[in-house]
This record gives C-alpha cells, sequence and structure tokens, in this order.
C-alpha cells in the first residue's frame, strides 16, 4: 500500500524535508496540512501515514496535532511514523502533543532544523539573534537521523 507524507510548516523547511523524505521512500504522496486539501485527504489507499511539522517555540505546529486528532481512528488502522523539524535539541515536542501515536509509531525523530534569515518576520529574528546567537541562514539537519528516519519507514512498510 501507499505512503502519505502530511506536513505542516510555515517558512518552507519541513514541506523541503517531506520531499526528501517522499523521495528516500522511493515514492510517497505528499499533502500540506495548511492547505485545502487536507480536510478531504482519503486515507483509505494509505498503509502508512508520516506526519512531520515544526517546532515554534517548543510547540509542534498545531495544524499536524489537530489533523492527527481528528483522523484519529482512521489512523489507529495505519502504521504511523512521525517527525520534526527545529533547531534546537530539545526533547521532542511531538511527545508531548501527541503522546499516544507517538507511543504506538514505527518511527519518532527530530531531524533537526534550518533558519532562513530572509523569511523571518523582525521579531522571529530578534527571538533568534537572541536565543540562537545568530543572524544568517544555518542548518542543523541531521542527515545521519534522516537516513534512519527514511530506513525505519521503510522497513514498517514492507
Ligand atoms: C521564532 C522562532 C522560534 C523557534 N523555536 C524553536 C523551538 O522552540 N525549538 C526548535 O527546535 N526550533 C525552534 N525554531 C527553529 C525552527 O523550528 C526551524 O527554523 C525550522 O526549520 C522551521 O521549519 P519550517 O520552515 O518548516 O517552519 C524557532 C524558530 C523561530 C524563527
Amino acid at each position: 500500500m501507499k505512503t502519505l507524507i502530511a506536513y505542516a510548516t510555515k517558512r518552507g523547511a519541513t514541506k523541503d524535508m517531506a520531499a526528501r523524505i517522499a523521495g528516500g521512500l522511493g515514492g510517497a504522496d505528499i499533502v500540506d496540512l495548511n492547505g485545502p486539501e487536507a480536510g478531504r485527504v482519503d486515507l483509505s489507499a494509505y498503509g502508512t501515514v508520516v506526519i512531520g511539522a515544526s517546532v515554534y517555540a517548543g510547540a509542534y505546529r498545531k495544524s499536524a496535532v489537530a489533523w492527527a486528532k481528528s483522523r484519529e481512528a482512521e489512523l489507529a488502522t495505519k502504521k504511523v511514523a512521525l517527525f520534526e523539524i527545529g533547531s534546537a535539541k530539545d526533547a521532542l515536542a511531538v511527545r508531548t502533543a501527541l503522546p499516544d501515536l507517538c507511543g504506538r509509531a514505527v518511527a519518532v525523530a527530530k531531524l533537526g532544523g534550518e533558519i532562513r534569515w530572509k523569511r523571518l518576520s523582525p521579531l522571529e529574528r530578534m527571538i533568534v539573534k537572541a536565543v540562537m546567537k545568530t543572524s544568517g541562514d544555518s542548518s542543523t539537519i541531521d542527515d545521519a537521523a534522516v537516513a534512519a528516519f527514511i530506513g525505519s519507514v521503510r522497513e514498517a512498510s514492507l
């Protein structure tokens, strides 16, 4: 059966990671959880659902949490994997946001994050400067973690 990757991004890094994971899996459908198709996506065709979202101020994006909760009954019949995108090395926010789903997921991972300076608002720039001591583009995407995550999803989907 097919794999769906459902993602929620604010500045594009999670969207790019969804595409990267789809490529690593040898193909997957992708849905933007902030787009109009999120509410009407039919999960019956999918055996595996990967959910990914970025973290801001310690919180997994609300649209991903709301979507996962609204599809709880259907997701209970699928293999589920969850990833989060964020620059800090904190504990995983998704484990707090979706504890039950994380408890039965085939993979749960933080894959690092990207600061895309030009896309940040003035307030976001102030926060990044103060907290991360940086004022430009940066990436902490963890290639080994990405490869391990893709491997776990592939294995579970066989
Ligand atoms: C204002 C602000 C707050 C952030 N807070 C966190 C955070 O609490 N934890 C974290 O790991 N990353 C944090 N980040 C980093 C973002 O998660 C990172 O830039 C990520 O790649 C954004 O993904 P997106 O482009 O898909 O939204 C923060 C970034 C900004 C600009």
